[in-house]
């Protein structure tokens, strides 16, 4: 806590006398004038991005040097791979895994089932529920051994419990499968890549208790039936100034005392949640900084085993999908427009400097 008040302190009496530019705490060892996350973060750090997006040298020249971790924003999803019964569309996702491979990025797996990335063919499909079944676990046996030994994990199952109440949602997989669908596609996960590291993935689990619990509720079912899983990834899609970072540390905490890897799989934070701004203000930005360097602090507090990946979803500002969703002006990433680190950036590089 006074690491975390002296560090506000410095902040505001910064911005205070700041010349505009964000010195860090020593000077760089490059001629950018900041350092990579990849080398002082001691676990990976990624981004959401798209095959087009690593294309563009002004892009994959930031998106390189700051991360080592990559996720497919959407192209490795079902319904961009799977066009129909025995089509499948592997083009973009080769892109994005090769891309990793050739940066010496890990490359995180989303998404085998989410209800909101089902094929329409499939989603529609009239056969059978056994029949059903087994063209999702041909799919779950298809993907992960196209990817084995390149895709190190996956979002195997996102999103199936219901905001509020915890329930499952009623998707096409629950009602043609029955509410243990879950467990059986971890299962054909696992018999797919015995080493792939298998996640459930899921938003707000950090400010909704109700979800929260029953998503801890299926891990202690899990873990006693013997069904795989090894991580759990929270979205993260936050804001500046809440949840509150009792409950974010809570909620990792929680899934780490059931010996997962915690991915913090989709971060963003929102410094526009009210629609107030029309332009990112200095303060706001230190309040993002801030917050920035809150999570990462927190996450550095679980033990080095439990620690899977920081993963921000987008690299600069105008990628980011809030923008589109909310209809606001939004900054919730670490890099501008204009691909220049952020104050935020600064302050996941300081949580990271007073952990070394
Ligand atoms: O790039 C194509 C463009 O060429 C084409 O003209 C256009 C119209 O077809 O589509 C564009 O692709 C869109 C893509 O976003 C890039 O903008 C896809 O249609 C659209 O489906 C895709 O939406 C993604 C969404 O998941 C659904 O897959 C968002 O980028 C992505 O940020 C969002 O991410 C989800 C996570 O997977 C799960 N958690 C929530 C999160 C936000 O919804």
């Amino acid at each position: 806590m006074l690491r975390r008040c002296i560090f506000l302190l410095f902040l505001f009496v910064f911005a205070a006398c700041d010349s505009g530019n964000s010195p860090d705490i020593d000077p760089p060892d490059d001629d950018r004038g900041y350092h990579a996350l990849r080398q002082l973060s001691p676990f990976p750090v990624g981004a959401a991005v798209q095959a087009a997006q690593v294309q563009n040298p002004d892009f994959s020249d930031v998106f390189n040097y700051a991360f080592n971790s990559l996720t497919a924003e959407y192209q490795m999803k079902q319904n961009v791979i799977w066009t129909s019964r025995n089509t499948y569309n592997w083009a973009p996702a080769d892109a994005l895994v090769q891309y990793g491979q050739d940066h010496e990025m890990q490359v995180h797996g989303h998404a085998l089932l989410w209800h909101s990335s089902t094929p329409l063919w499939l989603e529609n499909f009239v056969g059978s529920d056994e029949t059903f079944e087994a063209l999702l676990l041909d799919y779950i046996f298809t993907t992960v051994q196209r990817y084995q030994g390149k895709v190190i994990s996956w979002d195997v199952v996102n999103e199936a419990f219901n905001d509020g109440s915890g329930t499952l949602r009623e998707t096409v997989f629950r009602n043609r499968l029955g509410p243990d669908y879950l467990a059986r596609m971890f299962d054909y996960a696992r018999q797919a890549d015995p080493d792939v590291l298998l996640f459930y993935n899921d938003y707000n689990l950090e400010s909704d208790a109700t979800k929260r619990r029953a998503v801890l509720a299926m891990v202690d079912d899990f873990q006693a039936r013997g069904i795989p899983i090894d991580g759990i990834g929270l979205q993260m899609h936050v804001s500046y100034n809440s949840p509150s970072l009792k409950d974010i540390k809570d909620t990792m905490q929680a899934f780490a005392s059931r010996g997962l890897k915690i991915h913090l799989s989709e971060l963003d934070i929102r410094a526009n949640p009210g629609g107030d701004l029309t332009s990112l203000t200095e303060l706001r930005a230190l309040e993002q900084r801030a917050r920035t360097f809150d999570i990462v602090d927190a996450f550095l507090d679980l033990p080095a085993a439990n620690r899977f990946a920081i993963t921000w979803w987008g690299l600069r500002d105008p990628d980011s999908w809030l923008i589109g969703f909310w209809g606001n002006p939004e900054w919730p990433l670490l890099f501008d427009a204009d691909y220049a680190p952020k104050p935020a950036y600064f302050g996941f590089v300081e949580a990271l400097e007073g952990a070394s």
